[in-house]
């Protein structure tokens, strides 16, 4: 057990997780994360538990990539009363020092942050000598009350008479497998083994037997839904097949389908680097939104002192 004397507080010991004491730190990750908190697996997840005395005060989970040797810091959290005493600190070093000795050759992680406020991992990280956090994603958040109010949220009529639109819920098996093969970007394709995607709100068009777009949604929670991937082939015009429209249409789908009615929130992800989606936020999605945050990724090279 390594222990460390932090802030002018209490000594604060950290130690890796063993079978005994996992139970009161699963409230401290994510609820997707809760079981790697349980799980036995040292060659792949670092958990490190801070306590002061005996009170479980943080967390620090992190998942180590055997190709890449990267770890990733899934969660790091401390209990409120403890913070600003270095505990967060003390799990980082601690887990530098783990990984080193390991021969992991870099640490990341991702957070997200409101427009106006920085998170307070950011002079943490710096203090830590972090390289700077590059921004990643842009992540949309409202309520279906909201959100269907967008005068853009309406079926799309305006398609070229050469093109169908389909539901997911109505694709026969072999049109399915056809937006399996297509060669779209991965992130942006459906996964067949997923068995989240929401098929009502899920549209794709084709063109013949050509899937040539797409907006694949999922089902993230029992009352949310995400608008995830917007696909449209390139060298098709927007005259042909509007992204924009599909969006529209897809959402309006959400809003009308009695299938969808428990899906009361929606979110939306997108890649901070697309234009086109940004441009839509700002001209058009921002007033039927009541969140946006930005996700950022941060890196730390590791090297033995
Ligand atoms: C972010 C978090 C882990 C920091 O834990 P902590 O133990 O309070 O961090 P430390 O005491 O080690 O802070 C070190 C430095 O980070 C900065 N910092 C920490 N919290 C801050 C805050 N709320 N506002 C501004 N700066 C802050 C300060 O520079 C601080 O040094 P200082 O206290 O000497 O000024 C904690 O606030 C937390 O659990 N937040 C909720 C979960 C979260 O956001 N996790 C990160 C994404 S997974």
């Amino acid at each position: 057990m390594k222990e460390y004397s932090v802030n002018a507080g209490p000594r604060v010991h950290i130690q890796e997780l063993d079978s005994g004491t996992h139970a009161a730190f699963s409230r401290m990750t994510f609820p997707r994360y809760r079981s790697k908190v349980t799980e036995v697996c040292p060659t792949h997840h670092l958990r490190l538990a801070a306590f002061s005395r005996d009170k479980p005060i943080g967390l620090l989970l992190g998942e180590i990539k055997a190709l890449s040797r990267e770890m990733e810091i899934l969660s790091l959290f401390v209990i409120q009363g403890e913070r600003r005493k270095g505990v967060a600190t003390a799990l980082l070093q601690e887990a530098e020092r783990i990984l080193v000795r390991n021969k992991v050759k870099s640490m990341a992680l991702v957070f997200m942050e409101k427009t106006q406020t920085p998170h307070p991992l950011r002079p943490l990280l710096a203090s830590q000598q972090w390289n700077s956090p590059e921004i990643r994603m842009v992540s949309c958040f409202s309520p279906k009350t909201l959100l269907s109010r967008g005068p853009w949220v309406k079926p799309y009529v305006n398609l070229s008479p050469r093109l169908v639109l389909k539901a997911w819920v109505d694709l026969t098996a072999e049109e399915r497998k056809s937006v399996y093969r297509e060669d779209a970007p991965e992130v942006l394709k459906p996964n067949p083994k997923d068995r989240t995607l929401e098929p009502v709100s899920s549209i794709v068009v084709f063109e013949g037997k050509l899937p040539i777009g797409w907006m694949i949604n999922h089902e993230i929670d029992s009352d949310r839904i995400r608008f995830s991937h917007l696909w449209v082939r390139s060298g098709i015009s927007p005259r042909q097949l509007n992204g924009i429209a599909l969006v529209g249409h897809s959402i309006h789908r959400w809003a009308e389908s009695p299938a969808c009615q428990a899906l009361v929130f929606a979110s939306m992800n997108f890649q901070a680097h697309n234009r086109p989606m940004w441009n839509f936020l700002t001209r058009h999605l921002k007033p039927y939104l009541d969140d946006i945050r930005f996700s950022f990724g941060a890196r730390k090279e590791l090297t033995e002192r």
